[in-house]
């Protein structure tokens, strides 16, 4: 996607903002292997420990740059395929085999991260310097009451994750793109839309219409980036209110996203195990049958799609939510400069 040629706003918000949570992979991606993936602007390598502790470091050696997810993953830390560097989870070299005793031992030489996991996914901290420890990981009560139960639905879709925010901010494609499917056939395919404040973001909302079809849409900051939707649900769908999504949205690289949803429903007990069971042998299929039809759609935007709109009312949400991330954008780009100046203060 691009907004302004060589923007440096766009350039902050391309590689996604930092100092915030961001779900990187599925659990089930990393194992004791040491894994590479690219996320956010950089290349990072993923590992556990035997007991399953989690370990992220920048994937590049500090002794002459190979990937370190090439080399052997040893409990907390990594010896590096090349030439045998060992690297601990806080980047500190433990060991140069070929040369003991150099000044690189001991030497905090690689950007490490803070990572954790909850419903399913990896978590990374982006943090724009190295922190003792970050800030609580704080997801919406969808994903941690017990009174709630869960899928992860993860994919990755060759598009730019705004265009995946825009599509989300954007309850009345439910009326038109989806109107085959099971759960968005009712209701008007007319419109007005409010925005309402909230203490942690906003609301979209259809003025007039509410549980009947896809009606409103929420964003959210709490130290993650998330947003929330719900869609009644048809009879067949089994016992429980609405159907609730979160999402979250992360950039793999250009034009890749890296695509997070947990379905959820308010259910607990036999409800509960009746849901999870009709969603495993029906439901879910149904629900990758709509989400094929937005990939279809982002996939095909131009990545300069969004230079020629003319957008109305029921884009009132997305003009919203590109405002506050570019606002976003400028104050880290405040700080970075104020960083720099201070740092050529101390220099001078
Ligand atoms: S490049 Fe990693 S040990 Fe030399
Ligand atoms: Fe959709």
């Amino acid at each position: 996607m691009r907004t302004t040629a060589n923007d440096p706003v766009d350039a902050v918000l391309a590689v996604g903002l930092k100092d915030l949570w961001y779900p990187i992979c599925p659990s089930e991606f990393v194992a004791e292997r040491p894994v590479s993936l690219r996320r956010l602007g950089k290349k990072f390598v993923l590992w556990r420990e035997a007991n399953g502790t989690l370990h992220a470091l920048e994937d590049h050696c500090p002794h002459r740059g190979a990937p370190l997810s090439m080399g052997i993953a040893m409990g907390d830390r990594i010896a590096c395929g090349y030439h045998g560097v060992q690297v601990r989870f806080d980047g500190v070299v433990m060991s140069v085999p070929g040369s003991p005793g150099c000044k690189l031992e001991g030497a905090k030489a690689t950007r490490s991260y803070h990572v954790t996991e909850a419903c399913g996914a990896i978590f990374l901290f982006n943090a724009s310097s190295d922190i003792a420890e970050p800030p609580p990981l704080q997801l919406p009560e969808e994903l941690t009451s017990p009174e709630y139960s869960n899928f992860l639905c993860y994919t990755e879709w060759k598009g730019d994750y705004r265009y995946v925010l825009d599509n989300v901010m954007d309850p009345m494609h439910g009326t038109f793109l989806h109107k085959q499917s099971h759960s968005m056939a009712e209701g008007d395919n007319t419109a007005s839309f409010g925005i309402r404040e909230t203490d942690i973001g906003f609301i979209f909302e259809k003025e007039g219409q509410r549980d009947v079809n896809f009606d409103w849409t929420e964003w959210a900051d709490t130290g993650l980036h998330w947003m929330r939707l719900a869609i009644p649900y048809p009879k067949t769908g089994g016992p429980g209110g609405s159907f609730y999504i979160v999402g979250s949205y992360t950039p793999i690289v250009d034009n890749i996203a890296a695509v997070f949803h947990w379905r959820c429903r308010k259910l607990t007990g036999w409800q509960k195990d009746t849901w999870r069971f009709l969603y495993r042998n029906r439901l879910e299929a149904r629900h990758w049958n709509v989400l094929e039809q937005d990939r279809a759609v982002l996939e095909v935007m131009e990545p300069d799609a969004n230079q020629r709109e003319m957008l109305y009312q029921h884009d009132m949400g997305i003009v919203r939510l590109r405002r506050h991330m570019r606002n976003l954008a400028k104050e880290q780009l405040a700080k970075e400069e104020a960083a720099q100046e201070s740092k050529s203060a101390k220099a001078a």
